[in-house]
């Protein structure tokens, strides 16, 4: 895996946090310091609240944290004006649980905007960079990820899903002039490639750029683009802002969240480790398994645990309520409280957090079958997108 010189935070040897790893313990407000990005303050929280009537629990419970230019979007949608969102996949396997929360994220901003989304499928980022992986495998995972998506309960008249290979014919003359205005030198700063990268990898930064700008040349409507994600993303923003005015586009706003931690201690999700990890492909028996194996912020044994209580924030399956399967914020305090006096034990809450995931999961699956027949609608077609 390569170095990444500039957003390596070298102090700490534990935290990585690059687009292509994320390891260590995270310290997100270290990350907002070093990627120059601003914190999600209280008084763009109460903006959120006025503007789409009520904030989202990932807005509310701050996982949603940082931001670049979040203020540009809200005038806009203040003023009647348009923005569109942007967000994507890198697909070289399965999606996961984690991946869905900046897509669940982005569902809320659409619903409460009506701006549409682009949404990129990154075949020919994952085949550059994963060397086992074949192209046609990762377009395979592609469409296989996009049911995903669809099954979130994303409209077809409101979404463009962009199969990078596939669609290379509507980006490719965006991605040569973006290429064109990012020296190696920046690219290597801001990534750190090294001389045995590959010569697609180097390149593949402009074709990330490309949705930020695509809405302007399909419908000569030049507005700027929101993009919420992990901030595992962001180098990918920073040098896309520096060089989208000079292209005569608006440089595009980010809003970023936290990243969903691994079954295991420590980490963020990751499909590199599938054993911790919930794929939403998985049958109820292996999110059983799973769930059960996880780490958690319990004691050793039951009577210590019911004696001095557990830490919910050491907890990963408290993490997975807080994230995804807990709406009600009362009773997120109530299961803290709970956890913290030994009220609840480990074994109490893997079997709540394994009834809900499989809840979902069963709805999940079912609605991704049905995607299958609904995928051709979320083409992108030049020219007719408002
Ligand atoms: P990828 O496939 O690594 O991740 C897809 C999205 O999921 C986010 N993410 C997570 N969010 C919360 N918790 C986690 N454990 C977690 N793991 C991943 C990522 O930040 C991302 O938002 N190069 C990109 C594909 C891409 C893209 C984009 C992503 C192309 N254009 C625009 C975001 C926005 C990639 O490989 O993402």
């Amino acid at each position: 895996m390569i170095s990444n010189k500039a957003v390596k935070c070298l102090a700490n040897e534990e935290m990585v946090v690059t687009p292509w790893e994320v390891r260590g313990k995270i310290d997100y407000e270290r990350l907002i310091r070093e990627f120059g990005t601003q914190p999600l303050t209280d008084e763009l929280m109460e903006r959120m609240k006025k503007d789409f009537g009520e904030l989202h629990p990932q807005l509310r419970r701050r996982l949603f944290f940082s931001h670049r230019d979040l203020n540009v979007i809200l005038d806009r949608f203040e003023n009647g004006q348009r923005f569109v969102l942007y967000t994507g996949r890198g697909p070289s396997g399965p999606v996961h649980i984690g991946h869905l929360v900046p897509w669940i994220f982005t569902k809320y901003l659409q619903e409460k905007t009506g701006a549409r989304l682009y949404f990129q499928m990154t075949d020919d980022e994952k085949f550059l960079i994963e060397d086992e992986m074949t192209l046609e495998e990762t377009t395979k995972w592609g469409y296989d990820n996009a049911l995903d998506l669809i099954a979130l309960g994303f409209k077809p008249e409101k979404t463009s899903i962009i199969f990078d290979v596939r669609d290379i014919f509507s980006l490719y003359d965006i991605a040569v002039k973006v290429a064109k205005r990012i020296t190696y030198s920046t690219a290597r700063a801001v990534f750190g490639f090294k001389d045995s990268t590959n010569l697609g990898w180097v390149f593949w930064p402009a074709i990330q750029a490309v949705p930020c700008f695509i809405h302007a040349k399909l419908t000569q409507e030049n507005v700027p683009a929101l993009i919420p994600a992990a901030i595992d993303q962001d180098p990918y923003w920073r040098i896309t802002r520096d060089i989208a005015q000079k292209l005569g586009y608006c440089k595009p706003a980010q809003i970023h969240c936290r990243f969903v931690p691994g079954l295991g201690k420590g980490g963020k999700m990751s499909a590199s480790e599938p054993e911790t990890c919930i794929f939403t492909i998985d049958t109820p028996e292996e999110v059983k398994n799973k769930i059960w194996n996880a780490f958690t912020g319990g004691k050793p044994t039951i009577k210590e645990q019911r004696n001095t209580g557990g830490n919910p924030y050491l907890c990963t399956i408290f993490q997975y309520f807080l994230y995804l399967f807990e709406e009600d914020d009362k009773k997120i305090s109530e299961l803290d409280e709970n956890c913290r006096t030994g009220k609840v034990i480990c074994g109490d809450c893997k079997t709540i957090l394994t009834e809900r995931v499989n809840r979902f999961l069963k709805e999940h699956q079912k609605k991704r079958e049905k995607a299958k027949e609904e995928i051709q609608n979320f083409s992108l077609k030049a020219g007719e997108k408002k």
